[in-house]
């Protein structure tokens, strides 16, 4: 990869970067297709990473579908995508653990207080990735909010020459947030999910007039009456921040996280909400 990585720099070529864990789906498409449309190639790596994952369950179950995903990068360009699937000694040697960090508090709130020790394993990687692939752009799904503003801060606290891109949320017909993880979902709990977004569109709706305290407590009733979903949390948050709001203030911007249970996969999904 470096070898290559040269031969583009040396030739102006501009890099564009889209970090994966695999098991790809239309919402990775997307990056890749922004990718190339701002850069003359796109690297998209692979790699099932240890570190991020607080659930040891979770990692040894994480699809890992390589063949299916390259030929799925096929459909999109034969010559302009080059995949990268390290094996996890390319990466970390024999030595797999976190560097730990500090983002200004933002790997405290709602993902980082649920997973302990996900957002360490998370800028360990893609800080590794960025030394690798030296890419100059790279794209990043706001499905994860919460990781993009950690790591568009990781890039300006270690002053890393990448533009961060987030791009919007990849959903199914029915709404629920794409990701790798929805393949895991029984057919009951894959028809019963849709409604976490059915609920962040009325929540956005009732924010418009309610305190953030009154539509918390909305969406956690229905959640109540809701047996094959368990909410984790659900929280509105300061976007930039990513602070639980108090009391609403016109100049701010605000997001509702959220973090569902169905069955024993866990969903995240998360709206803007003015
Ligand atoms: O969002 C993901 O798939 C992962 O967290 C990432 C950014 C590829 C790092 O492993």
């Amino acid at each position: 990869m470096s070898h290559l990585i040269d031969e583009f720099k040396a030739n102006n070529k501009a890099v564009g970067f889209v970090p994966t864990m695999g098991a790809l789906h239309n919402g990775h498409l997307s990056l890749v297709e922004k990718g190339l449309s701002e850069n003359d190639v796109v690297v998209v790596s692979i790699f099932v990473n240890p570190t991020q994952f607080d659930n040891k369950e979770d990692l040894i179950k994480y699809p890992r579908t390589l063949d299916a995903d390259v030929k799925l990068l096929k459909t999109v360009s034969t010559d302009k995508v080059i995949v990268y699937a390290p094996s996890v000694e390319d990466i970390y040697n024999d030595d797999v653990q976190s560097q730990s960090f500090k983002f200004d508090g933002l790997e405290n709130e709602m993902e980082g207080a649920f997973r302990d020790g996900h957002f360490d394993g998370v800028g360990t990687i893609v800080k590794r990735l960025f030394e690798i692939v030296i890419p100059n752009r790279a794209y990043f799904g706001e499905k994860d909010f919460q990781q993009l503003q950690i790591i568009k801060k990781l890039v300006e606290l270690y002053h890393i020459p990448v533009k961060v891109i987030g791009c919007p949320i990849h959903r199914a017909k029915d709404g629920l947030a794409m990701s790798s993880r929805n393949t895991r979902l029984s057919e009951e709990h894959r028809n019963a999910a849709p409604f976490i977004y059915k609920i962040l569109k009325t929540a956005k709706t009732k924010f418009g007039t309610k305190s953030a305290k009154k539509v918390k407590e909305w969406v956690e009733k229905q959640f109540n009456k809701q047996p094959l979903l368990e909410l984790e949390y659900f929280i509105i948050a300061d976007t930039k921040t990513l602070k639980p709001v108090k009391r609403k203030s016109t100049k701010k911007t605000y997001r509702a996280f959220i973090a569902v249970y169905a069955g024993d996969i866990r969903l995240i999904d998360n709206i803007a909400l003015n």
